[in-house]
């Protein structure tokens, strides 16, 4: 097995991922990290909180990021036109009883890196202020996570969030920029691959038809997604499965191609967060330019209810 901390904005997309994590069993859960983004970071970890006790998996951590960007700015709005009012398209959760850890998340990030040297793969599926702050604190830790897995960029294609832009790498473009040149190994998932991962309605609609709480929850939050994307990327004729390939790519890594990269991303003026990639043998980052999305779909589809 992996062992796994995964960064996350939960978020819809990141639900399904975390759920589809919880399901796979090449995954071991060692802690999940929150940060702001699709929602605050504080919703981010409630969220995540009530996710993990529906998924009976109250014994997995969460630590709580900073709702400041890596340099100290404040974060603008939330992505509530994507994912609800409440980052989970309005779907209420039960409770967890449990809170967040004490510790912030780049402190447990350098302490388990530490505890479990080379072999700590960290799935992102956020801005990146986190990964950033633990290897600025600590930074021989670059060279001790065994990978970054990342959801985030769009190298070959448009943005999302600008025409230039993703949403993850946008939130806190220094702090990307930061990471991918800190030497860690990267594999970055991007728009490139991501918007060819689509959900469809007849599969939500099984998870209606299942009715258990876990699914019913899932189903609500996709029927939410659902509606946002067909008004916002109607050409995709679905909603993009994004943070769930990267565990895709964590438990079969061949479900992608990738290539090697030079990667640089722009911190600022009308391009900033555009990840800015030339093919290079000893470049730092790992583009997934192709997905076998048919194979990967039906994969994430077996697994998410358990
Ligand atoms: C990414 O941004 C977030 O809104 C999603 O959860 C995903 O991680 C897509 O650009
Ligand atoms: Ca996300």
């Amino acid at each position: 097995t992996k062992q796994i901390i995964l960064d996350v904005d939960t978020g819809i997309d990141d639900a399904l991922a975390i759920t589809y994590a919880a399901h796979s069993p090449e995954l071991n859960l060692l802690g999940i990290t929150t940060t702001f983004g699709n929602t605050y970071v504080d919703v981010a970890a409630r969220n995540t909180l009530n996710l993990l006790h529906l998924l009976g998996k109250d014994d997995v951590p969460v630590y709580k990021g900073m709702s400041q960007m890596l340099n100290g700015d404040d974060h603008h709005q939330p992505a509530t036109w994507i994912h609800g009012e409440n980052g989970v398209g309005n779907v209420d959760m039960p409770e967890s009883p449990k809170q967040p850890e004490a510790i912030p998340a780049h402190e447990f990030i350098i302490s388990t890196v530490r505890e479990y040297p080379n072999e700590v793969t960290i799935i992102t599926m956020a801005n990146h202020s986190n990964l950033a702050r633990a290897i600025k604190q600590d930074p021989e830790i670059a060279s001790l996570i065994d990978e970054v897995i990342l959801m985030g960029g769009a190298v070959t294609t448009e943005g999302n969030i600008t025409a230039h832009a993703e949403a993850n790498i946008y939130n806190d473009s220094e702090a990307a920029q930061f990471t991918m040149q800190s030497g860690v190994s990267m594999t970055l998932i991007g728009l490139d691959v991501t918007r060819k991962t689509l959900l469809d309605k007849a599969t939500i609609d099984t998870w209606v038809e299942n009715g258990s709480p876990l699914a019913e929850a899932l189903a609500g939050m996709c029927q939410f997604y659902m509606e946002a994307y067909e008004k916002e990327e109607p050409i995709l004729k679905g909603c993009p499965l994004h943070d769930p390939l990267t565990i895709g790519v964590a438990v079969e890594p061949s479900l992608v191609e990738t290539k090697q990269m030079n990667v640089n991303v722009v911190t600022d003026g009308e391009a900033n967060g555009q990840t800015v990639g030339t093919e290079d043998e000893n470049g730092n980052v790992k583009v997934a330019l192709e997905v076998d999305a048919e194979k990967f779909v039906a994969h994430f589809a077996n697994r998410i209810l358990g």
